[in-house]
Formats: C-alpha cells, sequence, structure tokens
C-alpha cells in the first residue's frame, strides 16, 4: 500500500469516526432533553436506585425569605414548576394540590408544596404572593435570579420556553410534572394530582 493510500484511508476513517461521535452525543443529548421530565424517569430512577432529579438550589418565596434545598427535610414535598400567567395548567395543579391539602387534614402541616416559577422576570414573590392568595395558604412559591431558576430547572429536567404572543406578551411552554420528593429531599416519583385528592393525599401520608 502507498503512502498516499494510507493516508487517504485514515482520512476516512477519522471522519466517519468524528461523524459517529457526533451522532452519538445528539442521541444522547435527545435522551436526556426527551426523556427528563416524563414519567418514564421514573422507571430510570427506580431501577437504578439513584436520584437523578433535584439538587442545590437557592431561590426566594413569596414573603422574599431565602429558600435552599434544605426546606426539603423533614417533610415530603410536592414540586410544581409553572408561572403566574398561566392560563389553566398551572392554576388547576395547584387547585389540585390545594384539595390535597386540605384531604391531609391535620397533618397538612407534615407536608409541603412547592410551585416554583419558570418565569422569573414577571414572577417577583410579590407576583407571586398576589397569584397564591387564591390557593391553599400552606403553598409556598418559589422564584429568582434567571441564572438560579435555569439551575434549578437543569436539576429537575424541567424544561420551559418563552413563546412569544400577537400582542407582544409572551406565554411559557413548560413541564407539567409534580414531583414528589421525600422528607430527606430525595425524588420518589412523579406524583399524580389528578385523581381524587383523598386518593393522593392517602399516597403522600406514606411519606409523611
Ligand atoms: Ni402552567
Amino acid at each position: 500500500m502507498s503512502q498516499i493510500k494510507l493516508s487517504q484511508r485514515t482520512k476516512i476513517i477519522a471522519l466517519f469516526c468524528a461523524f459517529a461521535a457526533g451522532a452519538l452525543v445528539m442521541v444522547i443529548a435527545a435522551t436526556f432533553l426527551m426523556g427528563g421530565p416524563r414519567p418514564q424517569i421514573a422507571g430510570t430512577v427506580t431501577s437504578t436506585g439513584t436520584a437523578a432529579v433535584g439538587g442545590p438550589f437557592r431561590l426566594v418565596d413569596q414573603t422574599g425569605a431565602q429558600v435552599t434545598e434544605a426546606a426539603l427535610k423533614g417533610k415530603p414535598s410536592l414540586i410544581f414548576f409553572g408561572f403566574t400567567h398561566c392560563p389553566d395548567v398551572c392554576p388547576t395543579a395547584l387547585f389540585e394540590m390545594s384539595e390535597i391539602l386540605t384531604a391531609l387534614g391535620p397533618d397538612a402541616d407534615k407536608a409541603q408544596v412547592f410551585f416554583v416559577s419558570v418565569d422569573p422576570e414577571r414572577d417577583t414573590p410579590e407576583a407571586l404572593k398576589s397569584y397564591l392568595s387564591s390557593f391553599a395558604p400552606q403553598i409556598r412559591g418559589l422564584t429568582g435570579t434567571p441564572e438560579a431558576v435555569d439551575a434549578i430547572k437543569k436539576e429537575y429536567r424541567v424544561y420551559s420556553r418563552k413563546v412569544p404572543l400577537k400582542d407582544g406578551d409572551y406565554t411559557m411552554d413548560h413541564t407539567a410534572v409534580v414531583y414528589l420528593m421525600d422528607k430527606n429531599g430525595s425524588f420518589v416519583a412523579p406524583f399524580n394530582s389528578k385523581r381524587p385528592p383523598a386518593e393522593a393525599a392517602a399516597e403522600l401520608k406514606r411519606y409523611l
């Protein structure tokens, strides 16, 4: 084999390897992005026993108080990501969670619910406070700097995207999963809030 031929062959192999590596990276990225917030992640988490969801965060609640992942310790938590201008999904979920808290009765103080904004630009602590006054008083709204919100979204595999509206306003597309965290702050599974409140409350009670 001549030297020229050899170098051409090497070049072809190198090109093929670069292409294959690129394709693999894209497949991994797509798998991560698509699989993250959806229910099938629960299977992945359960089968490996590793908490792939959650992590440290630094946000503020609707009173302006700083809240970190330490707040997840001691009580089971339901965490939901959304935004106050949401037309239907968020108010419905917050209504469901309010009903679950009511169904918990005297145990309501032993569990907690967090509503994390994916729209920190509009969702100031004051905006959250006013919005959440329509729901159960135990629900804590969390917001922060865009960087802090991006960080927690990444940890919880939350997808959200700004969608411009015709009038110059915007809405947000976002993951609508309720995360059940145990009292050590570890992710358990997506929580089904779309069932009779007593049934949902009974499941939550198992983690008190
Ligand atoms: Ni929403």
